[in-house]
């Protein structure tokens, strides 16, 4: 995923998810002195084989014979109890990191300006929240058992090893610098790999849900082979990716085996020996080979754990790259209460994308508390783009808005847009009830009451009565069990409770036939009651009685006037006038 944000190094990335683990610091400490219990019975079990051998098979030692199953059990004991704190307590941090880490997402993304959401896309933004959160905890987990619990018990065998023969230890000790270069050089190619297998993981989940959402469009069009090829790419890639990073895991754990099995030839060549022989008793001896046998294992997941660390580290990557994207811009200090609606353009200059040209140019127009401006224009003229700027979904280039005679960038944000409500062409409608759409984002609770007489000035009631559920009706995801009229209708209802002084509608109708149009002129005109109002309207009723009406083309505007003034100019708007409006 592309970001501008500076990509942070291994070191950076440690220490940042470590103040994630750092309130649970006491869980830590009691997960790391199991761990170094742990250990310590690795070590004990292999020490154990130099009393079994030396003490009751070659000196038939009897006190040693009968207290050898005691020891065993009690080291089993001991070191089940410790794997059981282990376990648990890591597994409980983690799953607290996974819960604060989603949550610091999910506060970011809600927060994130519109320009993150134009340039990202959501199944990219769902992979991070749900397969990169989980890959960095279990690397974590899995990193942190790893090298400490497996680090210990390498070191406690090793210092047993050394105190039997210290020669022989030196021989094992040779190859560890061997296996560490090898290591190393690993971690750059897994690193990369999981990198590009999380970014393939956000294309697999980007496709699907575009074909889980345009389910209709992916039907009516034919486009499945065309989809199944395109799914099929980036199902193919991760596959490919996953395959070279197990490939990389398959070569790289019997290589590290061999050399370690080398070493061990070595020292049984050297133990056997004459002059060795003598030195060691056949206890120490196997007791010594016991450790090395017992060190292959924690040594192996030692190597092991660099890929799944590294996958950890790129997926820590890939969400503070999230969590260090700016909110947005909110520096305003100056609260509102109730405005009266009063809106101001000044020369507002616009443009989404630098290198672009300008999208708007020089906009300046007022409406006063109550009047109706209405814009009309070619799509692609700048319609959308002006009106949302006054909720400052984006940052004028230069120029001024202001409301009430403040500026915009002066207001909290929250009570600028508290004077606003919105309602555009694309209805947006929750998984919900009915009743909890018309009422969304109340703060306060609102009674049923309220929801109805909303429902009833929006021309809503009449539909909603007749459902067997009423109010309490679910609606679907983004109201799909509801025609397009009634969620319009249900949008109304819901900037009616909302009672906002400035009102802006942005092709409300558009999408909707006459019939269902002439329900909802009647339930606009009530919403637009004394309200200042922005309306980019196809309906030529709403034009016709807005106080002004500005002409827009290519982002200037080129005409404005009232209805009967444009007419009689003859000039941009009668044309539009007798191209758009005429002949409904
Ligand atoms: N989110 C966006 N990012 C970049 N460019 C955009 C974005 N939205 C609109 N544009 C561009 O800005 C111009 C004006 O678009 P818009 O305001 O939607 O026009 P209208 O509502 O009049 O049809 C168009 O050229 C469009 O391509
Ligand atoms: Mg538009």
């Amino acid at each position: 995923m592309s970001s501008n944000v500076q990509t942070m190094n291994a070191k950076q990335l440690y220490r940042r998810l470590l103040t994630y683990v750092r309130p649970y610091w006491f869980a830590f400490m009691a997960a790391i002195i199991a761990m170094v219990v742990y250990a310590a019975t690795e070590a004990g079990l292999a020490a154990l084989m130099k009393p079994l051998l030396d003490g009751s098979f070659v000196e038939k030692d009897s006190d040693i014979i009968r207290l050898i199953p005691l020891f065993l059990i009690s080291l089993f004991i001991v070191r089940g109890t410790a794997n059981f704190f282990t376990t648990y307590g890591l597994g409980w941090i983690a799953r607290n990191v996974i819960m604060n880490l989603r949550t610091e997402m999910f506060e970011r993304l809600i927060t994130l300006p519109s320009s993150f959401y134009d340039q990202h896309n959501s199944g990219q933004l769902m992979s991070k929240l749900i397969y990169d959160v989980e890959q960095v905890a279990n690397a974590a987990t899995d990193a942190i058992l790893t090298l400490i619990r497996d680090s210990l018990t390498i070191v406690a065998l090793l210092a047993w090893m050394i105190y039997i023969s210290g020669t022989l230890a030196l021989i094992i000790l040779l190859t560890v610098p061997l296996i560490s270069i090898i290591v190393f050089k690993l971690s750059t190619r897994f690193r990369k790999l999981s990198k590009i297998i999380q970014d393939s993981m956000g294309d697999v989940s980007h496709i699907s849900t575009e074909i889980i959402d345009g389910q209709r469009e992916v039907k009516t069009f034919g486009a499945q082979t065309y989809e199944l090829k395109r799914f099929d790419k980036v199902n193919q890639r991760n596959r490919r990716q996953r395959m070279k990073k197990l490939a990389t895991e398959a070569i790289s754990q019997p290589i590290i085996q061999l050399i370690t099995v080398i070493g061990l030839s070595v020292v049984i060549y050297l133990a056997t020996l004459p002059e060795m022989l003598e030195a060691i008793t056949p206890g120490s001896f196997i007791s010594f080979v016991t450790a090395m046998f017992m060190i292959l294992t924690p040594l192996k997941r030692l190597t092991k754990v660099n890929a799944k660390l590294q996958g950890g580290i790129a997926a820590a990557d890939s969400i503070f790259t999230l969590l260090d994207q700016k909110p947005e811009l909110d520096e305003g200090t100056t609260t509102m209460g109730r405005a009266r609606g009063e809106i101001s353009y000044k020369q507002v200059n616009f443009t989404y994308d630098a290198d672009k040209g300008r999208v708007l140019e020089e906009i300046s127009f007022d409406a006063k508390p109550g009047q109706t401006i209405a814009f009309v224009g070619h799509s692609g003229s700048g319609k959308t783009t002006l009106v949302s700027l006054l909720a400052r979904f984006y940052n004028l280039s230069s120029g001024q808005i202001t409301v009430d005679g403040i500026n915009i960038n002066e207001l909290k944000l929250t009570d600028l847009r508290r004077q606003m409500s919105l309602v555009n062409q694309q209805i947006v409608l929750f998984n919900d009830s009915i009743a909890n759409n018309i009422a969304y984002g109340h703060a306060k609770h609102v009674s049923n009451e309220q929801i109805i007489a909303a429902a009833k000035a929006a021309h809503a009631w009449d539909f909603i009565e007749r459902l067997p559920e009423g109010l309490a009706t679910k609606v679907g995801q983004n109201g799909v069990l509801l025609s397009g009229g009634q969620r319009q209708r249900i949008a109304i209802a819901r900037a009616l409770l909302r009672d906002a002084p400035i009102l802006i509608l942005d092709e409300a109708t558009a999408s909707l036939d006459t019939e269902a149009e002439r329900h909802i002129q009647a339930a606009l005109e009530a919403l637009m009651k004394k309200r200042t109002t922005l309306v980019i309207a196809h309906r030529l009723s709403t034009i016709e009685k807005a106080d002004q009406i500005i002409v827009m083309h290519a982002g200037q505007i080129i005409e404005t006037g009232t209805h009967s003034e444009l007419l009689e100019k003859g000039q941009h708007y009668a044309e539009l006038y007798r191209l758009q409006f005429q002949e409904k």
